[in-house]
């Protein structure tokens, strides 16, 4: 494996765009069940807010040592405000377009007894005038970014990506996308798409073996014009799909406390590495090794530099 480009990576410049979210975790002790209704009462003692989304992805990106811009929507709510503060605290330049008419994005989890008694979600697609205003500034910063991750969730802001995908390739730019959904049409023109196995899935059917995979991962890449596909496969490791054919990584074998916001951490090193000047594969291995790492931690979902070399 070649070295990690510590140097090179210091300069990078990456353009986050998609839809971002705030996780937010009450920790409490359970020593009752309501008076009021057959459920557990949650004294909470110790509160946490998380980016979450693509700001995951942004904080990610700081993480690795490489500069980071996020642009996304959120309300003019409590939540939006964290999330503007905790993007600066990480080191993030944030381009939020405020819209008053939809919440900031909001997975609450209630823990208790070290298990989630609950999740409530605040989430609402934004308008799309919103949507429209947040693209007409994102022209302005393509050019000032060497790649643009486009971080999709389904909750709108990539509802209608084509022409900022068409745009950042006029200006030369590599378009990575995280991807959502049964069309993928909307992505046609971008570099690489990063599905993990079920949106894999839901992209191109159950696949009954590796070759059938191969096909239907070459025809899709073949009819959206990718350079290359990136298929994460969790316990797996990540399968790459290029004009070089397949070329496949194991999973770093760790111990797994915490899969969620692997893929982000994927992404974020795959842009990383990519525009420091490594190729596609070389990109994916380091990608699939801070995969492994992020699995193994428990309340962070980033890597380092420093713990990836
Ligand atoms: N159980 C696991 N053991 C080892 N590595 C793992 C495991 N789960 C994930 N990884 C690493 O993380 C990468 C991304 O994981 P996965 O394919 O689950 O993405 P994802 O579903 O988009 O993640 P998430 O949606 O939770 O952020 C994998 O390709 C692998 O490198
Ligand atoms: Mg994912």
């Amino acid at each position: 494996m070649s070295p990690f480009p510590f140097q090179q990576v210091r300069n990078v410049r990456v353009l986050v765009v998609g839809d971002l979210m705030l996780d937010r975790y009450w920790f409490g002790e359970v020593d009752r069940i309501s008076p009021e209704a057959p459920v557990p009462v949650v004294r909470v003692v110790r509160r946490e807010d998380r980016l979450g989304g693509a700001a995951n992805v942004a904080r990610n990106i700081v993480a690795l040592g490489a500069q980071v811009t996020l642009a996304g929507i959120v309300g003019t709510d409590e939540p939006g405000r964290i999330v503007s503060e905790l993007a600066a605290e990480a080191g993030i330049e944030a381009v939020l377009f405020a819209n008053p008419e939809t919440p900031t994005t909001l997975k609450m989890r209630v823990l208790g007894r070290q298990q989630q008694l609950l999740r409530i979600d605040f989430e609402d697609p934004p308008p799309d005038h919103a949507i429209k205003a947040l693209h007409q500034r994102l022209d302005a910063l393509l050019c000032k970014h060497d790649i643009l991750v486009l971080s999709d969730y389904a909750k709108g802001v990539l509802a209608n990506v084509q022409a900022l995908i068409a745009r950042a390739r006029e200006v030369g730019i590599p378009v990575l996308v995280d991807p959502k959904g049964h069309d993928y049409s909307r992505y046609q023109g971008a570099t690489i798409i990063t599905p993990n196995r079920a949106e894999m899935q839901d992209a191109v059917g159950r696949w009954g073996n590796e070759t059938e995979l191969e096909q239907r991962a070459q025809s899709l890449r073949n009819r959206l014009g990718l350079q290359a596909l990136l298929v994460t496969r969790s316990e797996q490791g990540m399968t790459l799909f290029s004009d070089q054919g397949r070329q496949h990584t194991e999973a770093d074998a760790h111990e797994v406390f915490d899969v969620s916001g692997a893929g982000d951490t994927v992404i974020a090193t795959l842009a990383v590495t990519r525009a420091a000047g490594l190729d596609w594969f070389e990109a994916v291995r380091w990608a699939n090794r801070a995969g492994g790492i992020v699995v193994g931690k428990l309340g962070t979902s980033i890597v380092t530099a420093g713990e990836l070399a």
